[in-house]
């Protein structure tokens, strides 16, 4: 009993062990440092390099068996798809290949990469509100299992290149339902490039039995960062009433917690929700992204100059930023951030990288225990949709992505070279 009580009182005060944040498993180690998926941060920054994106492998498996999981114990007849927009490289997808999940792939580059990572096409989804006839082609050469049909017009384009084959399509529709997040990821609503307004419906479905194509069921996504399961029920009445299929894609948008104090759903809530109103006998389908990989990821940097402002802020500056997130200044998205060694909250500053724009700040308001140069800074959540939108701004490498599993780092896509910023240019002189 004292062991037990010991042992809470020591789980408590390492800050995240238990935290919503970090990778599963992540803890404070001897030395005072984080350690993820038994690694040690300060020796990965050190033998990798920074800024760096590191992956906790186990946190990424085990949110994939809590998913598909959170289904199985409430239906038969269901697929988990990776929505590998999040994140979006060879090793992310033979990850999840190998734990059985089906793939929503985006574009003709995202197919391409899911099949070099291992996925039977047969369990690829190809998603795109304006696929060009060279991906269908791709599509349908590659043996892709479904088509996500956005438009009226895709249709017209599918039915040439697929001249006959019945390829297995679903339709996108546009449900009209505004979920409560960021206006730039909200996609459920009327107003939206995304999707078949309803009323078109009946018009898309002719067309694809006159087009030969196979039409299988329905898909929405109402947009990401959704915590709010109500709007499932609206679309389950919305997907029903627009017909008996065989198969519902109910989309992704499963929300994570970016900041401690915030408590997204547990999944067994979003299969409970998505599942409630739909009939007995449908396949569904859902296809997260963000919640199999952001928490499972953190970025690392290191400090190089602070600087104060006397009466103003305090600015400690990384040798990252909006390149490798540009979440913040997207998004308005808010981040914590700690030294890797000294976590602690003494010290009011902003956190900001070492691009050449005002508005290149990573944490507005952040709180760290006196940082210095030379400090490694660790931004945790940093999974999603950080690595897939980076970019070489101010001829800035992208960092390398690192997966741990149990102790063991391994590079799954190594840091860019100042050779690889020409590599494309053929400007000979
Ligand atoms: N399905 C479809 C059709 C989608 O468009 C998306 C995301 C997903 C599934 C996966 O959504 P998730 O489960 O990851 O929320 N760059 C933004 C997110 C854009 C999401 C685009 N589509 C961000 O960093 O927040």
């Amino acid at each position: 009993m004292a062991e037990r009580a010991q042992a809470g009182a020591l789980a408590s005060a390492d800050p995240v062990a238990g935290s919503p944040v970090y990778p599963i498993g992540s803890r404070i180690n001897e030395r005072g440092r984080l350690e993820v998926a038994g690694c040690d941060v300060v020796e990965l920054a050190a033998e990798f390099g920074t800024p760096a994106y590191v992956y906790s492998e186990d946190d990424m498996r085990a949110r994939a068996r809590a998913t598909v999981a959170a289904f199985a114990e409430r239906t038969d007849d269901f697929e988990v798809l990776y929505a590998s927009k999040a994140l979006t490289c060879t090793a992310a997808y033979r990850l999840f290949a190998g734990e059985g999940l089906s793939c929503d792939v985006a574009s003709g580059g995202e197919l391409h990469m899911a099949l070099r990572g291992g996925f039977d096409p047969e369990r690829i989804y190809m998603h795109g509100n304006n696929k060009s006839e060279a991906e269908l082609e791709q599509a349908l050469a590659s043996g892709v299992g479904h088509v996500i049909v956005d438009s009226l017009d895709e249709i017209d384009r599918l039915e040439r290149v697929a001249a006959g084959r019945p390829q297995r399509v679903l339709l996108r529709v546009t449900p009209g339902i505004r979920p409560d997040t960021h206006h730039k990821i909200a996609t459920g609503q009327e107003d939206s490039k995304f999707g078949i307004p309803p009323a078109a419906l009946p018009h898309a479905v002719e067309r694809c039995a006159a087009a030969g194509l196979d039409l299988r069921g329905l898909h929405a996504h109402l947009g990401s960062q959704v915590f709010d399961l109500d709007v499932y029920d609206t679309l389950a009445d919305v997907l029903t009433n627009a017909g008996d299929y065989p198969v519902v894609n109910v989309g992704g948008g499963f929300a994570v917690a970016y900041t401690r104090d915030q408590r997204p759903p547990p999944v067994s809530a979003y299969a409970e929700a998505m599942l409630a109103r739909l009939p007995d006998g449908v396949r569904v389908l859902c296809e997260p992204g963000r919640s199999l990989v952001a928490n499972a990821g953190i970025s690392l940097y290191r400090v190089g100059t602070v600087k104060e402002v006397p009466g103003v802020r305090r600015y400690v500056a990384v040798d990252g930023g909006m390149a490798d997130n540009i979440r913040p200044m997207l998004y308005d998205a808010v981040y914590e951030a700690e030294i890797a060694d000294r976590f602690g909250d003494s010290t009011p500053c902003r956190i900001v990288g070492m691009h050449c724009e005002t508005g290149d700040i990573l944490v507005k308001q952040a709180t760290l225990e006196d940082p210095r140069p030379g400090d490694v800074l660790v931004m945790p959540a940093t999974g999603a949709y950080g690595h897939s939108l980076a970019s070489n701004y101010n001829g800035v490498p992208r960092p390398p992505v690192v997966f741990c599993s149990e102790g063991d780092a391994r590079v799954v896509v190594r840091r860019e070279t100042y050779e690889d910023l020409t590599v494309r240019d053929v400007d000979d002189d």
